[in-house]
């Protein structure tokens, strides 16, 4: 269902920014890419909901380390710019994760020079209430879905500090293999990361069929990609099928 359509005068007019339509739906999770309704109570979320003082499962001066306005500022503000720098060079796909019609995180997706290099990383959290049952790994698997059958991805990967077990524990159990390590900053100082990478390939040996892509199509152009989102002929031979542009799609 295309809901992003502007009326005036009466006159319908096509989205201008068709990632608004943008959905993705497993049997447990609906990711929907987030609005700025979706991204003001997400970056309320900075209230100690995802992170406690002492834990520090992200690295950089991230707004989880904040407290109070400055923090769901800067929260919204990080998004807002990430979305405005979506371009085909570049892009950052924000999304509301809802179970049973609640809110209980987000799952971003973000690439550079996606057309050539087809390599997707992923951020993520679920407020503590929700952890523990799957659903961290349910809206991961949602995600490379949407990157790997939607979007003709070859790569993805994930880095997660060594004590960010739960992490490391979705990442292995969708199928990445070890991809070696860095040091990044966070509050307390530097520390190392594990590099996560999965490959269409080993991604392929797992993929399921209950996930489902909506409103996909009306974005690809804007994502640099056409209407067939096919990996580079020699990189992989897979054929990706995504529906025409412009097309409402329904893809499993
Ligand atoms: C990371 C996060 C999204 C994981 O969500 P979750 O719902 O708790 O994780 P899941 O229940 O889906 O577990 C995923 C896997 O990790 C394993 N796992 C979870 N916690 C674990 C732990 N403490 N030790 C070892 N394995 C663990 C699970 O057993 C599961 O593997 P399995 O399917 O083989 O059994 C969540 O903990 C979170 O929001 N953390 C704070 C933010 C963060 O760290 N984000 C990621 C860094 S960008």
């Amino acid at each position: 269902m295309v809901r992003s359509v502007a009326r005036v005068s009466g006159v319908v007019t096509p989205a201008v920014w068709p990632l608004f339509d943008l959905q993705v739906e497993t049997p447990r999770v609906e990711l929907r890419y987030a609005t700025d309704d979706d991204l003001q109570a997400l970056a309320a979320f900075r209230d100690g909901r995802v992170v406690e003082v002492g834990e520090e499962p992200f690295d950089g001066d991230s707004s989880f380390y904040m407290r109070g306005p400055q923090a769901r500022w800067k929260a919204i503000t990080g998004e807002w710019g990430a979305r405005s720098r979506t371009s085909a060079a570049w892009w950052h796909l924000a999304f509301a994760v809802r179970a049973d019609g609640e809110l209980v995180g987000q799952q971003n997706i973000t690439a550079g020079e996606f057309p050539q290099v087809r390599t997707v990383s992923s951020f993520s959290f679920l407020a503590k209430p929700y952890r523990g049952q799957g659903l961290g790994k349910e809206m991961r698997a949602a995600i490379i879905h949407l990157a790997f059958h939607g979007l003709g991805a070859l790569r993805a990967e994930s880095d997660a500090f060594v004590d960010n077990l739960p992490s490391a524990g979705i990442s292995t159990a969708l199928g990445y293999e070890p991809n070696g390590t860095l040091v990044a900053t966070r509050p307390s100082g530097p520390a190392l990361m594990r590099r996560f990478l999965l490959t269409r390939e080993r991604w392929g040996v797992r993929r399921r069929d209950d996930i489902q892509i909506d409103g996909l199509a009306a974005s690809l152009p804007l994502l640099g990609l056409t209407e067939t989102a096919e990996p580079e002929p020699g990189a992989d031979a897979a054929v990706v099928e995504v529906s025409g542009v412009g097309e409402e799609e329904s893809e499993t």
